[in-house]
């Protein structure tokens, strides 16, 4: 066992977020500074209304994201396009032109904004043939979306329906199984070859699924993929601090407004991008593995992405303070996760 007490100072090399929520229009005016105060580069996911589906879209919501971003902060928007049954193949030499390094892909229906996504995965062949011959990575809100499957097997299922076998037809595309959230997804994930990755919010580090119903019924810790039971929140943890390079930080910070989520049928995202790195450092604290948040937090997705790894560093405190218990989305209120409550290490800027 480790006995030298954590220390109460962490310097590390600037993080990147490889699963990132902005939104459009007024909204990044709030959540663009946010992330550009922590984070030196984020995947930023298409699934605005309509989809990002081609290589001048991207372009011009990279531009509206620069356009956001804080004097005296470098900030890079790596950008994505959404895969649906009528993506292109020629699209994707474009935007891989454009600079655009990842395609994302939602089940139809799965998450928030996926109605456009794809229904038959054979209906993307020719367009995942093009990405492996580009060197673009695949991304994946991993669950299936049957009425038949219960809610919280649906990840589990998709890697057996889904990602098995398309890992065995495009054995060379490398592939980020997005937010993972079950034992199911760590073992399959740390049993694969190095063509597969994935990212590990948060709000999954820190929550089981209780969250949702502690003392009546909380929209805020309402995600999807949505929280499971406590052994696979150690599962992921686990898997977070084991120093392995597969899995990596993607906050899915996915801002919605507060009277969506407060809602008959709410929406689905916790917003975190305010505080994410202080959240991600009281879990590897917490699990005694603060020494495993830079490789997790800096190095794992960069390498993954074989983009340089950043210069700069960035330092945390320990130190409890209360970030604001909401901020403005627009006309409407955003209130993120744990609003008004004290976190226990803090980002000096
Ligand atoms: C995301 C959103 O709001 O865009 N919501 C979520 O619950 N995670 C979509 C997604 O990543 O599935
Ligand atoms: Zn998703
Ligand atoms: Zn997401």
């Amino acid at each position: 066992m480790n006995t030298t007490p954590a220390p109460d100072t962490l310097t590390i090399t600037r993080p990147d977020d490889w699963h990132l929520h902005v939104r459009d229009g007024a909204a990044l005016q709030t959540v663009v500074p946010h992330t550009a105060a922590q984070f030196a580069r984020a995947i930023i996911m298409p699934n605005l209304r309509p989809p990002v589906t081609t290589a001048a879209q991207a372009s011009a919501y990279r531009e509206r994201i620069r356009a956001a971003v804080p004097a005296g902060l470098s900030f890079e928007p790596l950008m994505t396009l959404y895969l649906t049954d009528l993506l292109a193949p020629q699209e994707i030499e474009r935007a891989r032109d454009a600079g655009v390094v990842a395609v994302k892909l939602y089940p139809a229906g799965a998450t928030t904004n996926s109605d456009a996504g794809v229904t038959d995965l054979r209906k993307t062949y020719k367009t995942l043939e093009a990405m492996q011959r580009a060197g673009l990575l695949l991304l994946m809100h991993g669950e299936v979306t049957s009425a038949d499957i219960d809610l919280f097997d649906r990840e589990a299922v998709f890697i057996e329906r889904h990602l098995i076998p398309l890992r065995r037809d495009f054995p060379e595309l490398k592939m980020v199984l997005e937010h993972i959230t079950t034992r199911e997804a760590v073992q399959y994930v740390g049993s694969a070859d190095a063509y597969l990755g994935a990212t590990i919010t948060a709000h999954h580090l820190l929550y089981n699924r209780n969250a949702i119903f502690s003392g009546g019924i909380r929209p805020h810790y309402y995600c999807l993929p949505v929280l499971k039971r406590e052994a696979h929140r150690q599962a992921l943890v686990n898997a977070a601090t084991s120093g392995s390079s597969k899995y990596f930080l993607g906050t899915d910070s996915a801002p919605h407004p507060a009277h969506l989520k407060e809602h008959a049928s709410g929406c689905a995202g916790c917003y975190t991008a305010h505080a994410a790195i202080e959240m991600y450092a009281e879990v590897f604290d917490h699990a005694g593995a603060l020494d495993k948040l830079q490789g997790f937090a800096s190095f794992h997705g960069a390498d993954f992405y074989r983009l340089p790894r950043n210069r700069d560093t960035i330092t945390l405190r320990r130190e409890s303070w209360t970030p604001p218990s909401s901020f403005a989305l627009g006309e409407a209120e955003l209130k993120p996760l744990r609003a008004g409550e004290v976190l226990p290490w803090r980002l000096l800027s």
